[in-house]
């Protein structure tokens, strides 16, 4: 290996939401924070070594993207997801989330409604709720102890006013890498129904091998004229806090509606460090991401391991792709009040409630293990004690 992942490096006070804000979320800021999605890792020297280089010109002028950072993406979606897209169809976006209410705002009237299926990454509930847009759930469905898509649940779930679904791919918090008959199947509803496709692929380049990660966009023409693809090197090379987030837009039409809603408002202009560390991510960071990978799959292997043994009231679900594993806890017998209460209270540790992705979540905790082993086997001795002190069996 050549990149230390087992090194501790203290976040606290840096304004890192996962260890500053455990206070004001948690009430106590000494748990072991195991919920925001980031890593605990440095990201790749690369990253850093453009960013201190450039921030020693020491002018930060208005920016404008290179044509290297154009070609470090369309090179990296080639080398790392066999995907040829065009320059035209990329576009920066401040973050995938805020695109996501772009795509609202620029593509709904405020009687349309978006299709989730539910559990899943929370904000894909929030934010159109948030924009007065109703939901309408699609819930995944668990089959041996692994998440699928409900392909006849959706067609019965559309209504003539639904207008938007927003596709989690690969799956946060299931971890699901989708297979191409389940996007070949949404796209073939969606295109049909005049439902635009928002496929969300944060994950996609962190899919354990021999799990591949597919585009959605490049699984059929229906999906490649019918959605937008949104991506980032944020998860990938632990940069969310530089936002340096692109759409991917195939279809002419689609294309210049959003170009023109994001460039009304200069939504589409990114920043200096942006496009810097985008580029360096995605032109010198393959190495340190298949080493990142291999430490991620040990880490998720030692979970697996140290339940089975230890705690097998909780079960794991291993993630086909990124840093989050989905705890089944309902072998505990306990309110998701009390479950949480477990977890913060008795555990020290800082998860994510499962709730918060849907109501199918009732039982549910959510781990980042995107964090050096030692801690990962602190939070799981402080879990299995506060289990057996409490003799939960
Ligand atoms: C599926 C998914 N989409 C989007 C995001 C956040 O993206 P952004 O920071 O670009 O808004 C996350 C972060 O956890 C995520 O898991």
């Amino acid at each position: 290996m050549r990149y230390n992942f087992d090194e501790i490096i203290d976040r606290r006070n840096t304004n890192a939401l996962k260890t500053d804000a455990l206070e004001p979320r948690y009430g106590n800021p000494d748990l072991i924070p195991m919920w925001v999605a980031d890593m605990d890792f440095l990201s790749p020297p690369a990253i850093t070594n453009a960013i201190i280089e450039r921030a020693k010109h020491g002018i930060f002028g208005y920016t404008c993207p290179s044509q290297a950072y154009y070609d470090s993406i369309i090179n990296w979606l080639e080398r790392s997801h066999n995907w040829k897209i065009e320059q035209e169809w990329l576009e920066f976006i401040p973050g995938i989330v805020k695109g996501i209410a772009f795509v609202i705002d620029c593509f709904m009237t405020k009687e349309q409604k978006v299709i989730i299926q539910p559990p899943v990454y929370h904000p894909f509930r929030i934010i159109p709720t948030l924009h007065h847009r109703e939901i309408v759930n699609n819930p995944l469905i668990l089959d041996a102890g692994q998440y699928r898509m409900d392909i006849d649940g959706l067609r019965k779930a559309i209504t003539a006013d639904c207008h938007v679904l927003i596709l989690c791919n690969p799956h946060n918090p299931g971890g699901r890498v989708w297979t191409r008959q389940e996007l070949i199947d949404i796209a073939e509803i969606c295109y049909d129904n005049n439902i635009l496709v928002i496929s969300d692929e944060i994950h996609s380049d962190l899919a354990f091998a021999p799990n591949k990660h597919i585009p959605f966009a490049s699984v059929s023409e229906k999906a490649a004229q019918n959605s937008i693809t949104f991506m980032a090197p944020s998860k990938t090379f632990n940069i969310a806090g530089i936002v340096s987030s692109f759409s991917v837009i195939p279809n002419k039409e689609l294309r210049a509606k959003f170009q023109a809603y994001l460039t009304s408002s200069e939504l589409n202009e990114g920043h200096i460090f942006a496009y810097l560390a985008a580029q360096a991510a995605y032109e010198h960071g393959g190495e340190w991401l298949s080493e990142a990978k291999d430490y991620l799959w040990k880490n998720i292997t030692f979970v697996d391991e140290y339940l089975k043994t230890n705690i097998p009231q909780i079960k794991a679900m291993l993630p086909q792709a990124s840093f989050l594993i989905w705890l089944d806890c309902k072998a505990l017998n306990l309110s998701q009040k009390d479950l949480v209460s477990l977890f913060v209270n008795d555990a020290n540790l800082a998860l994510n409630d499962g709730v918060m992705f849907g109501a199918e979540g009732e039982g549910y905790m959510r781990m980042n293990i995107g964090t050096p082993l030692a801690n990962i086997e602190k939070a799981l001795h402080n879990l299995k004690r506060a289990i057996d002190t409490k003799q939960i069996h």
